[in-house]
């Protein structure tokens, strides 16, 4: 078996037409948008700087917070069972990878069958950088690390697919369930557009369970998913000129049971005014008003079979942990 080099790549070496906008100018433009909007919300995708990555770290290894143990169970005990279902020159792609500490589990069995070329994609340099040192010690994984959104790095990663290569893409961490229903059904779908008949999609999906431990999974006594929720006024702080006093701003939890998800709001804790030089805006809070900053859906393990036949795959095999119930399936493209 040959021992790789191993690589980390920008997205531009693999597409040769790089997105033209800074991101810094992106993410002024959605804090504008979103802070103008009569419920006030900011995108998920900007909880993950340097700090947002290492607090999320520190919340899977929170007592409270099941979803990635669970996760991380399942890929332990059935990942020979996960790759008897896929043919042999298999190339791993991630969506979102973080750290890919639960991802070794598969890449380990993996790798006794065949060398490999892994793509963890992720938005967040500082979880690639984590990645690529989760990876060290493995000769046999050829990681190309993907600083990417989902579908840029997804199409990259497939551009270098050679005849007879199939890919397995990796949707783990119930991030999925950080999409609206139907804008999963779309996403799920241009993921589809990606990939060919034969390719396989690996999701794994937090399962409905009592509010009572999903309060404390969102809300942990430590405070560390408050802190990873108000890093983002912080990073606005940081990055866009913000002047947001932290102090006047609260953690908040809610359950949308007809949605069936969890909702994590920033509390304006009194009335107040806060301005964004670089996103030209000045937003005046009242006293209890929320920002939203992220939903995480929760799923029955009939629906996630239903997404499947509504995205151009079929579910091939499901594996459930009771524990905290999560359940990861196996989609092939069809
Ligand atoms: C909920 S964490 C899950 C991490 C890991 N997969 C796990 O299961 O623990 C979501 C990850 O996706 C990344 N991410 C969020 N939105 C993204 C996007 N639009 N494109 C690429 N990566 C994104 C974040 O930086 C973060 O590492």
């Amino acid at each position: 078996m040959s021992t790789p080099a191993f690589d980390a790549l920008k997205i531009d070496d693999l597409c040769p037409t790089p997105s033209a906008t800074p991101i810094r100018e992106e993410f002024a433009r959605a804090v504008r948008s979103g802070l103008s909007k009569p419920q006030r919300e900011l995108p998920s995708i900007y909880l993950y700087d340097e700090v947002g990555t290492a607090l999320f770290e520190a919340i899977t290894k929170l007592p409270e917070y099941g979803l990635t143990r669970a996760d991380e169970r399942l890929l332990r005990r059935y990942a020979h069972q996960i790759l008897e279902h896929l043919p042999p020159s298999l190339i791993v792609a991630e969506l979102g990878s973080g750290s890919g500490r639960k991802t070794r589990w598969l890449l380990e069995a993996l790798t006794r069958r065949q060398a490999l070329v892994y793509f963890p994609i992720d938005i967040s340099a500082s979880a690639l950088t984590k990645c690529r040192q989760e990876f060290a010690d493995m000769g046999s994984v050829s990681l190309v690390g993907l600083e990417a959104s989902y579908l840029e790095g997804l199409h990259a990663a497939v551009s270098t697919r050679r005849p007879g290569q199939t890919f397995l893409v990796l949707f783990l961490g119930s991030t999925v369930g950080n999409f609206e229903r139907p804008a999963a059904d779309k996403f799920l779908r241009e993921v589809r557009r990606c990939l060919s008949p034969g390719d396989a999609l690996l999701l794994g999906c937090d399962l409905e369970k009592p509010v009572e431990s999903l309060f404390l999974a969102y809300d942990d006594p430590l405070g560390v998913t408050a802190a990873f929720n108000l890093n983002l006024l912080a990073r606005i702080n940081r990055e866009l000129q913000g002047d947001f006093v932290l102090e006047q701003f609260s953690h908040q939890i809610r359950y949308d049971k007809r949605e069936r998800r969890v909702e994590m709001h920033i509390r304006s804790e009194r009335r107040q005014s806060v301005s964004i030089r670089a996103s030209e805006l000045t937003c005046t809070f009242r006293e209890g008003e929320t920002i939203w900053t992220e939903a995480c859906h929760k799923f029955c393990l009939e629906e996630i079979s239903e997404m499947a036949q509504h995205t151009g795959f079929v579910c091939r095999a499901q594996w459930v942990d009771h524990e905290w119930p999560f359940a990861e399936s196996l989609w092939i493209a069809v």
